[in-house]
């Protein structure tokens, strides 16, 4: 055991740290560049389907100030960029037999260059839920897997080949929980589907979130397999899948709300890493769903299981869980943050969904860990001020409550590593800027860089501050 005074109380010199960004959130230029509609184009431009009204056709430009944004990251002093590609920047129509948009290989070649020169490692995202609106429009995209594993398996190939010289970092999705679930369940996401009570009447919520995930495993897993086959050998990369996934607390120590928080894991996690790292779906989720849980051929699995060289983990919450929910996305518990004292978990971030819970995210770690064996790469993590969006200036910078989320998490982290001997490589806050939240437009800012969308202007906050001071003083030297 390394007391915490000692200077070996520290991560690994080869630990990588930095921030996280996605095409869609911060490029805008839509229409720019050759680049084809992607899914969220439209959608986020329809009346009612974003908080503010507003939508991703400016984001923070990021794809004309670039420049500038890595300005940013080296003034923070980060070893590694997570950013994603933009599949329609890249192939404009989405598909197989689609032509390829030199210009858009360009920008994200330049860019790449661009963080090699200053020494920031590129870590990418393949997919981060800007499908092309052709493939949709052709044959409902995620929901048709024969046809979305080959176009995602071409576009894949086409990113390892073109730059997979300079890059050794690779994930093929981000959050495919998200992608089913609010995309085609609760439809809330693009592409909007969900046949009850939320805000589109178009699909079957009962069953097209379950065909969808099964189809982003798929793509997934087959782009893994080219990757490895085709170009492992010769680039010495490495390549998996990023899953969210909150910890799930039970509510108290009854059988039924332990019971009731494994369920909730199992839906929320091991819907996805379940097949990926141990070669099947949960039995709750078989037993949950019966056939309306899709299964994988013999040949599938085989490509299926072990398809993810590490498991990335998003995370930014703790969800207490009670037994009794209906609702299957939950694997049919409640969650809540009041305890049964009636005090709260822990500070109230600014959307529903979020309080800081610092010790949920060592529990988490120490879970995966245990369950799934592979070093752990933590691809984001971060919190929203409440009302942030309405302070001046200067208060927005201060912000305290993010800070003191990150020193929590930062310190669960090191406990993880140091303590309980997880193996964590990676972590990167989300997010290296102010963005585009989804159906949250701009109300809800996640930066650790403020961004003033009337000038655009990038600002440090607190929080980048002292994650940048952090990690410079929590690794060990070479
Ligand atoms: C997860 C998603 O990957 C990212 O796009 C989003 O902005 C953050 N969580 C915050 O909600």
């Amino acid at each position: 055991m390394i007391a915490k005074s000692s200077p070996q109380y520290k991560l690994p010199s080869d630990f990588i740290w930095g921030f996280a960004t996605a095409s869609f959130q911060i490029e805008g230029s839509t229409d720019v560049g050759g680049r084809g509609k992607s899914i969220w184009d439209d959608f986020s431009r329809t009346p009612g389907k974003t908080m503010d009204g507003r939508n991703g056709d400016v984001a923070t430009d990021s794809y004309n100030r670039w420049r500038e944004d890595i300005d940013l990251l080296v003034s923070y002093g980060v070893k590694s960029y997570r950013f994603s590609l933009s599949w329609s920047r890249i192939i404009p129509l989405g598909g197989r037999d689609d032509p390829v948009n030199e210009e858009g290989i360009k920008f994200y070649s330049d860019f790449i260059d661009g963080l090699l020169e200053k020494g920031i490692t590129p870590f990418v995202t393949l997919y981060h839920w800007d499908l092309p609106q052709a493939l949709h429009d052709r044959y409902l995209g995620w929901l048709n897997k024969d046809e979305i594993v080959q176009d995602y398996t071409r576009y894949a190939r086409v990113c390892f080949e073109r730059f997979g010289d300079r890059v050794k970092h690779w994930l093929t999705m981000n959050e495919p929980w998200c992608i089913s679930v609010l995309g085609y369940g609760r439809g809330v996401f693009a592409p909007g589907r969900s046949s009850d009570r939320m805000r589109s009447t178009e699909g079957d919520s009962s069953t097209e979130p379950w065909i969808v995930g099964h189809s982003v495993i798929l793509s997934h897993a087959y782009a893994v397999k080219a990757y490895r086959e085709e170009f492992k050998e010769k680039q010495g990369g490495q390549i998996g899948i990023t899953l969210n996934g909150d910890w799930a607390m039970p509510y108290d120590d009854s059988p039924e709300n332990i019971e009731a928080a494994q369920h909730a894991l199992d839906v929320a996690i091991g819907w996805f890493a379940d097949p990926v790292y141990l070669g099947s779906y949960p039995a709750y989720m078989k037993e949950m769903l019966g056939d309306r849980l899709p299964a994988f051929t013999d040949e599938e699995l085989k490509v299926v299981s072990g398809s993810s060289d590490f498991y990335g983990m998003n995370t930014y919450t703790t969800n207490l869980c009670k037994a009794g929910g209906d609702d299957e996305f939950q694997g049919k518990t409640e969650y809540t943050f009041t305890r049964p004292d009636g005090t709260q978990l822990g500070t109230q971030a600014h959307c529903a969904w979020l309080q800081d819970y610092p010790q949920g995210f060592r529990d988490l770690l120490n879970y995966l860990y245990n369950r799934y064996k592979l070093p752990i790469y933590v691809t984001e993590n971060g919190f929203a001020v409440k009302d942030e969006n309405a302070m001046p200036l200067e208060q927005a910078l201060h912000d305290e409550p993010r800070v003191q989320y990150y020193r929590g998490v930062t310190q669960s982290l090191i406990s993880a590593v140091v303590e309980d001997g997880v193996d964590v490589r990676a972590y990167f806050g989300w997010s290296l800027l102010d963005n585009f939240e989804w159906a949250d437009g701009y109300v809800t800012r996640f930066g650790l860089t403020y961004v003033d969308y009337e000038t655009q202007k990038r600002y440090p906050k607190d929080s980048a501050k002292f994650v940048s001071k952090w990690f410079k003083e929590h690794i060990l030297s070479e």
